[in-house]
């Protein structure tokens, strides 16, 4: 099945056409900047731009950067607060004349990487960061999915949130090199190991296409690998998702 996969983030909102059987994307990515303030209004704009540069008119998944409860976002660290609260389905879909389904962007890029990339066939505990303007998490045990987790909050052994620490968007504004950068990550990761004891861990988001400019600084027990579908987890997961809600409401 075709969807329209997009990735909502802190600085770009992404899409492709996904084929939900081989999880591959059949169109080029289109990207646009995210627009300062993200407010629901000025990100459901942008939706419909996506929509109409793709000439699209099936399903759209969207993974956003907050824990989406219940179809609603309930945090905002990285997009504009007046998204707490909204129905955002229903925003985005009447934006864009499709039907959309959104999740949170972590839980998507995982669902990508479990279904068809590093994830697929893995029991036991799987983390899975992603890594950009923020820092999302998501965990699966034996292949299911724990959504909503927050822990790219988490606050370090310093006393600062690990993603105002060790995020991609921190490496940038502060010009930290990628060992530098690596070393502040690893920390982040090894407390994250102490208290969560995955058998593996997958990046994904901007910084997992650089994994071997800062691969020798990690350090945890746990093997680490880069998303098989690098930054575009979160396009392919978003589009399994809107499948996966759409079947359940056809049924
Ligand atoms: C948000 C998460 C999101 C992550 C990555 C964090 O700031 O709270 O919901 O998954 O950024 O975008």
């Amino acid at each position: 099945m075709l969807i329209l996969g997009v990735d909502i983030g802190g600085s770009g909102i992404k899409g492709a056409v996904v084929d939900t059987v081989t999880g591959e994307l059949v169109t080029e990515r289109h990207r646009i900047e995210t627009p300062q303030p993200a407010t629901p209004e000025a990100v459901a704009a942008i939706l419909a731009q996506l929509v109409i540069h793709f000439n699209w008119s099936g399903l759209v998944g969207c993974g956003f950067p907050a824990a989406i409860q219940h179809g609603m976002p309930r945090t905002a660290a990285n997009i504009s607060p007046s998204f707490i609260g909204t129905n955002i389905d229903k925003l985005f879909s009447e934006a864009t004349k499709c039907s959309c389904y959104t999740l949170n962007d972590a839980d998507a890029a995982g669902m990508a990487e479990m279904h068809f990339g590093e994830g697929a066939g893995q029991s036991g505990v799987v983390l899975l960061i992603t890594i950009g303007t923020g820092l999302g998490t998501v965990f699966f045990t034996d292949g299911k999915l724990l959504p909503n987790t927050e822990l790219g909050h988490m606050y370090l052994k310093n006393g600062k949130k690990a993603e105002h620490y060790a995020s991609d968007s921190v490496r940038k504004t502060e010009d930290l090199r990628w060992k530098r950068w690596g070393k502040r990550f690893n920390a982040y990761l090894t407390e994250m190991e102490k208290l969560f004891w995955p058998d593996l861990i997958i990046l994904g988001g901007g910084a997992s296409k650089h994994f071997d400019k800062f691969k020798g600084k990690i350090t945890v027990e746990a093997p680490v690998k880069p998303a098989a579908f690098l930054n575009q987890a979160g396009i392919v997961g978003a589009a399994l998702y809107a499948q996966s809600k759409n079947s359940f409401s056809d049924n």
